[in-house]
């Protein structure tokens, strides 16, 4: 089963038939949604921000999502993402497909690997090539231009936007958008052995590229013009990929003690 995890501005799926369930986990309640789409797909969709984005990035329950979405039998996760731009040539209004991470949060649980024992996580490839190559396919296919040589998204702790200074920084550090959400999602996937690929929908320019100063205000007003096509990308892609999609090359958590 694929599942599509929106973020935000990304709400809920064009013309679907919802069934609302909530999945109890040791990290608490998942709450996820059933969907059937009119030419009878049907999949999971999870926003990321909880109804009405009540949910900030740095109390989101991803553990809870994670978990929750292995309990029902998904396999792979399509997930969306707002972003800002640390690059001139990346501009507002692009979709990109992320490559890589680097990770600058500072207060979340990551992982769900907390002892006793010791697992460390493979994630060389915390994007799934068999996912991000389908959303290549889907792309082409609907003439939707779609960045996709390696993106590398900077997470930050968030709420609160970054300063210049901290953008200058990662892009000295490669970094090419940031955002506050892909860590600990894309790490717990993997620790899932959930596939996982996420497509970044850049809403502005990062705070003092060409003198910005990012407002949540713009961030919506770009994903509202932008949302659908978005829904249509990560749409195309789930269905291409079918209900059984397993890719068998997507890394399974390692015991290393
Ligand atoms: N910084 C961090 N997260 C974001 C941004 C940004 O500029 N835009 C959208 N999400």
């Amino acid at each position: 089963m694929i599942a599509i995890i929106g973020g935000t501005g990304v709400y809920a799926l064009p013309g679907a038939e919802e069934h609302e369930r909530v999945v109890a986990t040791p990290y608490g309640d998942a709450a996820v949604t059933q969907v059937r789409l009119p030419d009878g797909l049907e999949l999971v969709f999870a926003p990321r921000h909880g109804k009405g984005h009540a949910v900030p990035p740095h109390r989101l329950p991803a553990r809870a999502l994670l978990w929750g979405l292995k309990e029902i039998g998904v396999t792979a996760i399509l997930a969306t993402s707002a972003v800002g731009s640390v690059r001139e040539d990346i501009p507002p209004g692009s979709l990109a497909l992320l490559g890589d991470f680097i990770d600058f949060t500072k207060s979340r649980p990551t992982t769900f690997h907390d002892g006793p024992g010791v697992v460390h996580q493979n994630v060389s490839d915390a994007y799934c090539p068999t996912l991000r190559a389908a959303l290549r396919r889907s792309a082409d296919r609907q003439g939707i231009a779609l960045r996709r040589e390696d993106v590398v998204y900077v997470c930050t702790e968030g709420p609160r936007f970054e300063t210049p200074a901290e953008i200058r920084a990662y892009a000295q550090l490669g970094g090419d958008v940031v955002g506050m959400t892909q860590v600990p999602e894309a790490v717990l996937a993997a620790e899932m052995g959930i596939c996982y690929a996420a497509v970044a929908l850049v809403t502005n320019l990062a705070a003092g590229v060409q003198g910005a100063r990012p407002s949540h205000e713009e961030v919506l007003e770009l994903m509202a013009e932008q949302g659908r096509t978005l829904s249509n990308l990560l749409l195309g892609t789930a269905r291409d990929l079918g209900r059984d999609y397993r890719c068998g090359i997507h890394p399974q958590p390692e015991a290393m003690s």
